[in-house]
């Protein structure tokens, strides 16, 4: 295929179900939450009300209690596994029971930022805000009752990186056994061999079972569950998130909510720096039952860069980290270290490297003064796109397009992140 920006356009265009963008046809057919905050950057290089209406669209299936759902099951009903007879929840529209990453807050200020029609930015921007400011309250009372300024992830599909290494000790304490029969969808779509185990959706399709027996009550959730991890995805993104909430209670906000916001970085920061492990030079996520780290180094344990938390010092030990990495691959940033025995350079996030990822990782060592790095991952990043197309996720080894095509995070990476303006035929 072309790899040009029309194409990365016609991606969006051709995933678009009315407002709201799936990350790509048949595999995934509704509109995934972190998705939909990466596709809300691609639309506003070319298509401003649109972007707008991505947010507006995710937001309508926000809880009462401000959650926002990891899948909005817009429109029709599909073969999609599980579908909303397996979620039993009751929010506003058919959805998920659990979250995501919360990129929201970022992507708001971005598409504000950026924005040429500045009316229209900000009338959505002023009536996003205070839907998202929600959803950061919902993230600090039920997801960190006690405030330590760790959110704690509840299930893998929450973290954005399902069947991650990191996940699998607090993953083998979930019964293998679900209530709701197993009827996979994503392998007659994608090689098994690209995918999550059979064993992995029995634990995750139970860790559902487990929540809708409790209604999805937090508390009982929070009490219950025997998966309960401080992620660095979500907790760097989410220091990150509420650092851009507050430039845009800057303009739309109250003081108190900026006291609010001010006083919850930093505790957050502190938090967040706790997890450094200079053995293996960089952070790691937390078991939060066991309240032990987990040793496994994933590419979420560079985002602290992207938090803008991480001293000059540890960002070095990182970059050199990462480096060790380089040595023994083509293509960074790959989602576990090649050093790890569980490395799996072509199963989904075990291994593989994934654009929004790099795009992150690879501002923060920009944003830290790592300058040469960042470019390195930039390179790699379009260099992989313009080999194999706009894929899901690439094999760190050999450059190859993995998972689904024509996704549309990829594209919208690659449009707000400017990896493809000058290639040939762009
Ligand atoms: C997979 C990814 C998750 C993403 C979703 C839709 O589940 O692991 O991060 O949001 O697909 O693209």
């Amino acid at each position: 295929m072309s790899v040009t920006v029309e194409a990365a356009r016609a991606i969006l265009r051709g995933n678009d179900r009315g407002g709201y963008t799936v990350p790509t046809a048949g595999l995934y057919p509704y509109q995934w939450n972190w998705d939909a905050a990466f596709v809300a950057m691609g639309w506003i290089t070319f298509d401003e009300p649109r972007a707008w209406r991505e947010l507006e669209r995710l937001l309508e299936g926000q809880w009462a209690d401000g959650m926002v759902p990891h899948i909005i099951f817009h429109g029709p009903r599909s073969e999609y596994f599980p579908g909303p007879d397996v979620w039993k929840t009751r929010g506003p529209v058919p959805a998920s029971g659990i979250s995501q990453p919360p990129v929201l807050a970022t992507s708001l200020r971005h598409c504000w930022e950026k924005a040429c029609e500045r009316a229209l930015a900000e009338d959505r921007a002023a009536a996003l805000y205070p839907r998202v400011l929600a959803w950061h309250r919902w993230w600090a009372s039920a997801r960190d009752p006690e405030g330590s300024g760790l959110v704690g992830c509840l299930h893998p599909w929450e973290s954005g990186m399902d069947n991650s290494p990191a996940w699998d000790p607090a993953f083998a304490r979930v019964s293998p056994n679900p209530t709701t029969p197993i009827r996979r969808s994503d392998t007659g779509h994608v090689g098994a061999e690209m995918r999550p185990s059979d064993d992995f959706y029995r634990r995750v399709i139970a860790l559902i079972d487990l929540y809708a027996s409790l209604d999805w009550e937090p508390r009982a959730l929070w009490a219950r569950t025997p998966f309960k991890v401080a992620d660095l995805a979500i907790n760097a993104i989410l220091h990150r998130a509420n650092r851009d909430l507050l430039a845009l209670g800057e303009r739309f906000g109250t003081a108190a909510e900026r006291a609010e916001l001010s006083a919850r970085l930093e505790t957050t920061a502190g938090a967040i720096d706790r997890l450094w492990s200079e053995a293996a030079g960089l952070y790691l996520p937390r078991d939060l039952i066991l309240g032990e780290p987990i040793e496994a180094a994933i590419s979420a344990g560079f985002l602290p860069l992207w938090a803008g938390v991480a001293k000059a010092a540890r960002m070095r030990r990182m970059a050199a980290t990462l480096e060790r990495w380089a040595a023994k691959l083509r293509y960074l940033v790959p989602s576990t270290s090649p050093e790890d025995p569980r490395f799996e350079p072509k199963r989904y996030w075990r291994g593989p490297v994934w654009c929004m990822m790099n795009m992150m990782i690879a501002e923060g060592f920009r944003a830290g003064g790592a300058s040469d790095l960042a470019q390195r991952i930039k390179a790699d990043t379009a260099a992989l796109i313009l080999r194999a197309g706009f894929h899901e996720y690439f094999d760190p080894l050999t450059g190859a397009g993995l998972g689904g095509g024509q996704f549309s995070w990829t594209a919208s990476v690659a449009l707000s992140w400017r990896l493809i303006e000058g290639a040939a035929g762009a």
